[in-house]
């Protein structure tokens, strides 16, 4: 049977990109005939017929020699056709094509999931689907971003503190302390001098570039060269979004777990490259499943995008991990991304590892640190880029057409932080600590088990059995309404975040006592 869905699953990625590059084709053809003048109306509904078509004789052949009961595939089959569905009803050429898009990536993971069946499968392709067709943007790279499920609990929160309800907020991963005193005071006195007032440099000034690599140095033991191997950005996500940018083209398969943080899935997107989940019951269920697909799939992945501590799911990665990713990318010649957001955030004595402290692994890889989280500088806008010499440089030719760097003062500052503030980010890392401890053991008194993490600022919770059947979206809600608890919905990030919520440690002691208390009397009703 495993072998059956194997090849079913690859034909779905097959089927599913055939059908991509063929509308992709049409639409481009479709706008050359449009200048001409002809009834566009027509010709696409003619296109999508014949797309549609292709699909569905692209999905039988695999099909007849599978099992036909088997129910995942079933789903999954059910799930293209209300795509094909509702493609043909799109009222606008440029929302059918981002709706293409979509289905196809909405096939890709349902191909996968026909490994891990998933309970709640269709809810899950209704609600992504629907999201789609709300969006009524005309904008080409607009219309391929779905809404921001966030959007919803947010303007839950904001109507209920308008109305003077005390809201405990859980949701979003803000750090509510303060940045180190040094790192502000150095901000003001450097903001006082008028050479700091003129544009910076795109890569970041050398000073600072010289002290990341200083601390590669001396806690990973890892050599770089600060000219060519270090870039200063604004935030890890403008790592991440423009280094997408600047490495990956049209069709080029990027390889991430899902569920993720938004931007590692529509940062490829918005390259125009193909966002290919694999599920993560576990990392090393990942590094299989990754396998797998290397051995199965005529595409061989361009980039591995990962993240460990991951956000939202909390797992961890002892190095091992890496050794294991870098060789197997190594061998195929895939680059690797690796967000290193929660570096510092470690519990319980885990000191998360670099994927640079992996023998070889500049030759294909980067590392994304961010001061955000190390450092409670989320505002201040501050990260790197490490490693390989030909993705740093690939991203500072494009940073340097598009920004003049991160405000110098802030990093000038930032040297101080990295320098002088090692017991802060240990202070930081404590109170995140022992805020997970009261989460979880509250959540656990109230019936509801939650695993503890082991790094990062979240509790990833599975809903409990009696809601599961509402989606995460619709729980959300609820706890706010009822029990006045912002919490992200893990549909938020992405088809298999579903069935699960996040909370975010960012509410101290007291006020995330008061939520569970809350919670406890929700979930007695
Ligand atoms: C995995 C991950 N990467 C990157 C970021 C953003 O980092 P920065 O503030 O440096 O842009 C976050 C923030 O929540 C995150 O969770």
């Amino acid at each position: 049977m495993r072998e059956v869905r194997a090849v079913l699953r690859t034909s779905f990625i097959d089927a599913a990109q055939v059908t991509f590059q063929k509308y992709a084709a049409g639409f481009v053809a479709f706008e050359d005939l449009r200048s001409r003048g002809i009834a566009r109306r027509e010709l696409l509904r003619k296109l999508l017929l014949a797309h549609a078509y292709k699909l569905g004789e692209l999905l039988d052949i695999p099909l007849v020699d599978a099992d036909l009961g088997d129910s995942a595939a079933i789903r999954a089959l059910r799930a293209v056709d209300l795509g094909l569905d509702l493609l043909t009803e799109a009222p606008q050429a440029t929302v059918r094509m981002a709706m293409a898009l979509q289905i196809c990536t909405k096939a890709r993971v349902l191909a996968s999931l026909l490994v891990f069946e998933t309970a709640n499968l269709d809810e899950v392709c209704n609600h992504s689907l629907k999201s789609i067709m709300t969006s009524s943007e005309e904008f080409y790279r607009i219309q391929k971003l779905p809404p921001y499920v966030f959007a919803v609990i947010n303007e839950m929160k904001a109507k209920a503190r308008a109305a003077q309800l005390d809201v405990v907020d859980l949701g979003m991963g803000n750090p509510d302390g303060p940045t180190p005193e040094p790192v502000v005071k150095k901000l003001i006195d450097a903001v006082r001098n008028p050479r700091n007032h003129r544009y910076s440099v795109s890569r970041g000034i050398p000073r600072l570039r010289a002290e990341i690599v200083k601390r590669y140095r001396t806690k990973y033991g890892v050599e770089l060269d600060s000219e060519t191997e270090a870039i200063v950005t604004i935030g890890a996500k403008d790592a991440l979004a423009h280094l997408l940018f600047a490495v990956i083209g049209p069709g080029d398969a990027v390889v991430s777990p899902n569920p993720a943080y938004p931007i590692h899935q529509y940062g490829v997107v918005m390259a125009e490259g193909h966002a290919c989940m694999l599920p993560m019951p576990t990392p090393a269920e990942f590094l299989n499943q990754l396998e797998h697909l290397y051995n199965t799939s005529s595409r061989k992945p361009r980039m591995i995008l990962i993240s460990f501590p991951h956000n939202p799911t909390t797992q961890c990665v002892d190095l091992q991990f890496f050794r294991d990713i870098v060789a197997l990318a190594a061998r195929h010649g895939t680059m690797i991304v690796h967000d290193f957001a929660y570096a510092d955030l470690g519990f319980d004595g885990y000191e998360p590892p670099s994927i640079l402290q992996v023998e070889g692994a500049k030759e294909i890889a980067v590392e994304i640190y961010s001061m955000s989280k190390s450092f409670n500088m989320a505002g201040w806008r501050v990260g790197f880029c490490l490693g390989n010499k030909k993705m740093i440089g690939a991203l500072a030719r494009i940073k340097s057409y598009l920004d003049y760097g991160v405000f110098q003062p802030i990093q000038i500052a930032s040297i101080i932080a990295l320098r002088e503030c090692a017991k802060d980010t240990e202070k930081i890392r404590a109170v995140y600590q022992k805020r997970r401890d009261v989460l979880i053991s509250g959540l656990d008194h109230s019936g509801w088990p939650v695993e503890s993490p082991r790094g990062t600022m979240f509790v990833w919770a599975p809903i409990p059995e009696k809601y599961r059947a509402k989606g995460s979206l619709e729980f959300s809600k609820l706890l706010l309404e009822k029990a006045l608890v912002a919490v992200s919905p893990g549909i938020g990030f992405g088809p298999l975040g579903e069935g699960h919520v996040r909370f975010a440690l960012i509410e101290n002691q007291h006020r995330t006592r008061q939520a569970i208390k809350a919670i406890q009397q929700f979930l007695k009703k």
